[in-house]
């Protein structure tokens, strides 16, 4: 079966069911602008799990499916290998109150074992914690549909939030069997019936709560490349139809055919050049932030074994031809865009050449470690360029422990400065943290003590506050609000730090909406000349501002539902 045919089908099997298509959400996500990319299908979806959009009134039905672009970066050094990969396509099937686990799970059956025709190796099923019961329902549904291996699992199937906040909850997968004999997890399915007021990361640590959600959703999600390995009964996926042309393409092109590194960096070319293809199409340019800075390593990546396999110069534009030749019918931005991302490509492929270029005489006589931290030549360059000429080929171990070493160093220094974990730590970011504590005092004062934080998102163009309040707020009552803030960055307070342990920082009466289970000692941050007369004082990470007169002037864009009972702020400081 090739891979159109199972998008096809896929398609055709929930549209059947009552599904209506929506078409791949950009890759820089809009509704979760806490994550840099894109990682699931549901994140398009996040308004209609919390009940701000109706799905019913958008796609006429409040069941959906899509196959999302996806972007994750975690096991970015691992690409060239048989499985990893940075971009893929999720499949999935969504129900905003539409269904629930019995259907979810009956059409997955159907989907896998009668559409593609794949025998079901085991599933899972969430045991449960204190929070959350145990998933009976799941595993009596399996056990139904005749599935004989059932298997109990923890946290692993608890999926989500994404980003700093948002709908999460128990799931079930389904594993295959590869052409390895290997089980793969072929398919997740997610009951959204939480929401999380934070991280998965906070979740985990007992810092953030699971509010029960009014109408439970279903979120699958069916990593695309693997689903097809899997049917196509190929080791790995750079053996399927999804990359033949594309591979094709690298072999034309590539000189040097003979070194192991031929294996991995046909694969790291084709992986990482189909990536960013995709990424420029949807505005990404390589810069040395955020997302910026991943494209940027992703081609420059990709470079570095143009040099290995002997590809000329301008040769990863052509493999970004092959990428949207093949992939152009599905996603039609690719064409629409062709020429930036040749562009985009080719600039990024000059310029990282000619900032090589100093420390190219050196390889040799420097260290490799020096040769990359210097002059930005990756050790793969290095190698290829000694074996080249014959030279003794350099110490992969020694560099990676010095590559260590050094970035042991530099993560010290970063987490002295944003303790906290915030997703962005960019100085402006910081302001808006600071600003974002003014706030949620301000808003006592002024709506009661009722508002509590429920959640919090800050890039560097603005604030996003969640916090409970029954209604929406007047502009009299936002105005005061901002006058406030705006008082207390002209008195211009500093913002202190205090450590304490956790029971007298209660008694400080400073804000901590994550309750319980905080360490021994926290971090109390409070805004004035001292604790006692502080302005405002919270349980924090932070990191802040020294003073609040470096915040500007803090203005209100938006006041609205993020759900019943719970509002969100947009502000921004001029
Ligand atoms: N959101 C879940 C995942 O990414 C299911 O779609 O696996």
């Amino acid at each position: 079966m090739t891979s159109d045919e199972v998008r096809k089908r896929f398609l055709a099997f929930f549209e059947k069911r009552g599904h209506t298509g929506v078409p791949s959400s950009s890759l820089v996500p809009e509704n979760d602008t806490s994550v840099l990319f894109t990682t699931a299908g549901m994140q398009q979806f996040k308004p209609y799990y919390t009940g701000e959009k109706k799905a019913q009134n958008d796609f006429g039905s409040k069941n959906t499916m899509s196959i999302q672009k996806c972007i994750r970066t975690s096991d970015i050094d691992e690409v060239g290998d048989a499985t990893h990969l940075t971009f893929f396509e999720m499949l999935g099937n969504f129900s905003f109150g539409g269904y629930g686990r019995k259907e979810a799970i009956i059409y997955a059956h159907d989907f896998i074992t009668k559409e593609l025709g794949l025998d079901i190796s085991y599933v899972t099923f969430y045991r449960g914690n204190e929070n959350v019961p145990r998933d009976d329902e799941s595993r009596k549904m399996w056990q139904e549909l005749g599935v004989a291996d059932i298997r109990e699992d923890g946290a692993d199937v608890f999926w989500g939030p994404t980003g700093d906040s948002g709908p999460c909850g128990p799931t079930t997968e389904i594993y295959c069997k590869n052409a390895d004999g290997k089980d793969v997890e072929i398919w997740n399915i997610v009951f959204n019936e939480y929401m999380c007021n934070g991280s998965r990361e906070m979740l985990d640590k007992g810092q953030a709560k699971l509010i029960k959600l009014f109408v439970p959703g279903i979120d699958t999600g069916m990593g695309f490349e693997r689903l097809v390995a899997t049917i196509q009964k190929k080791k790995s996926v750079y053996d399927t139809d999804l990359f033949t042309p594309i591979l094709k393409k690298i072999d034309d092109l590539a000189v040097f055919q003979q070194t192991q590194d031929f294996v991995q960096g046909r694969r790291v070319i084709a992986d990482h050049i189909r990536a960013s293809v995709f990424m420029i199409a949807d505005g990404v340019i390589s810069s040395n932030t955020d997302r910026g800075y991943v494209l940027r390593r992703l081609i420059r990546m990709a470079i570095r074994y143009t040099d290995a396999l002997v590809i000329k110069e301008g040769g990863l534009a052509e493999v970004a031809d092959a990428v949207i030749e093949h992939y152009g019918n599905s996603y039609p931005e690719l064409h629409t865009h062709a020429e930036k991302i040749k562009k985009e490509i080719n600039d990024e492929e000059k310029k990282f050449k000619k900032s090589i270029k100093e420390g190219l005489p050196l390889i040799g006589k420097e260290d490799p470690f020096i040769l990359y931290t210097s002059y930005g030549i990756p050790f793969e360059m290095t190698k290829s360029i000694l074996y080249i000429q014959k030279k003794p080929l350099p110490d992969l171990e020694d560099f990676k422990l010095k590559m260590k070493k050094h970035q042991e160093i530099s993560r010290a220094g970063a987490e002295q400065k944003f303790k906290g974990g915030m997703g962005d730590t960019s100085e402006i970011s910081v302001r808006y943290h600071t600003a974002t504590h003014l706030l949620h005092q301000a808003l006592r004062d002024v709506l009661g003590k009722e508002v509590q934080q429920r959640g919090s998102n800050i890039t560097p163009e603005r604030l996003r506050f969640d916090f409970s309040f029954p209604r929406k707020m007047t502009d009299e009552e936002k105005k005061k609000v901002e006058d406030i803030v705006n008082e207390k960055i002209r008195e211009a307070l500093p913002m202190q730090k205090v450590v304490l342990p956790k029971a007298e920082a209660e008694k400080t009466g400073a804000l901590h909406f994550f309750g319980d289970k905080y360490g021994d000692h926290v971090n109390v941050y409070f805004i004035g000349k001292t604790l006692d007369t502080a302005y405002s004082k919270e349980f924090c990470g932070g990191p802040h501002v020294t003073n609040t007169k470096e915040l500007g002037t803090f203005k209100i864009q938006k006041e609205e539902a993020v759900s019943a009972g719970v509002r969100r702020i947009k502000a921004v400081l001029v």
